[in-house]
């Protein structure tokens, strides 16, 4: 089957520090990546207060713009929260959801379903995280990312399943250094695609991507996509470096096009 085009998703968490720091970041990582037209799909999400000048900085979208988290009502009093009106009017196409992080802080399984019912209704994409805490001799891994998938992805209908990513993170290789083997994350995805084909039908599989996040580095960028056989990566602290990003960014363009 053909591959999807690949997806490299910057997620810059609490980082810069300043609005100043996140310019220069963003225009470091735009020069990085150079002026080829690429085939690979790229995109950052900053912290919220920067993203209306990250639009500004790319009005092209050549490298789009995602939004960390939302809350799924559209307006009202929900002090502290962002919706995706507002997003998108600040230029966001994609938002990441259920990332371990969120979840970590309190957000339940039933918040992230009401998330990505909102966010397929407003048509932006969704990028769904999923992934274990630790890993067990028994393999009971699998039954909580596929708890996590289900819970996420029901009642989504089929017709919007290109809006649907799903990103494999296990926790324990998130910032240690330590990333899940490629033959291990090769395993999961086509765990992952066997729960889609079984909800939505086989055909469903080139419909959604699924990308692996937790320690992705330039050095583990390859093997990941050749013999893990993901979609793409979700990057925390290598998207903070602008030259491992779009290092990473140009072998997944080479992997895609077969020519590494
Ligand atoms: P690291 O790449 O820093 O391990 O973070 C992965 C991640 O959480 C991306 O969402």
């Amino acid at each position: 089957m053909k591959s999807h085009i690949p997806l490299i998703v910057g997620n810059w968490k609490m980082n810069p520090a300043t609005l100043g720091k996140a310019r220069k970041l963003f225009l470091d990582t735009r020069k990085e990546i150079g002026r080829k037209k690429l085939e690979t799909q790229i995109a950052v999400a900053p912290p919220f207060p920067f993203l209306s000048e990250m639009q500004r900085l790319s009005p092209s979208q050549r490298i789009g713009l995602a939004a960390q988290d939302v809350f799924f009502e559209s307006i009202g009093a929900h002090t502290g929260e962002v919706s995706l009106p507002m997003l998108k009017s600040v230029g966001v196409s994609s938002v990441i959801v259920g990332h371990s992080e969120r979840r970590a802080a309190g957000e339940t399984d039933e918040e992230i379903y009401k998330d990505i019912q909102a966010i397929f209704k407003s048509g932006v994409t969704a990028i769904v995280c999923v992934g274990e805490k630790a890993r067990d001799a028994q393999g009971n891994y699998f039954g909580i990312v596929e708890a996590q998938i289900r819970s996420a992805i029901r009642s989504i209908p089929k017709t919007k399943l290109k809006q649907l990513v799903i990103a494999y993170e296990p926790v324990w290789a998130i910032g240690t250094g330590n990333h899940a083997t490629a033959e291990d994350v090769h395993e999961m995805k086509l765990f992952i695609q066997k729960i889609i084909a079984d909800q939505f039908g086989r055909d469903a599989i080139k419909k959604v991507r699924v990308l692996y996040g937790g320690s992705v580095k330039k050095k583990n960028a390859h093997a990941l996509l050749a013999v893990g056989q993901v979609d793409g990566f979700l990057i925390g602290g290598a998207s903070l470096k602008p030259k491992e990003f779009a290092a990473i960014i140009h072998i997944a363009e080479s992997h895609g096009k077969g020519t590494l």
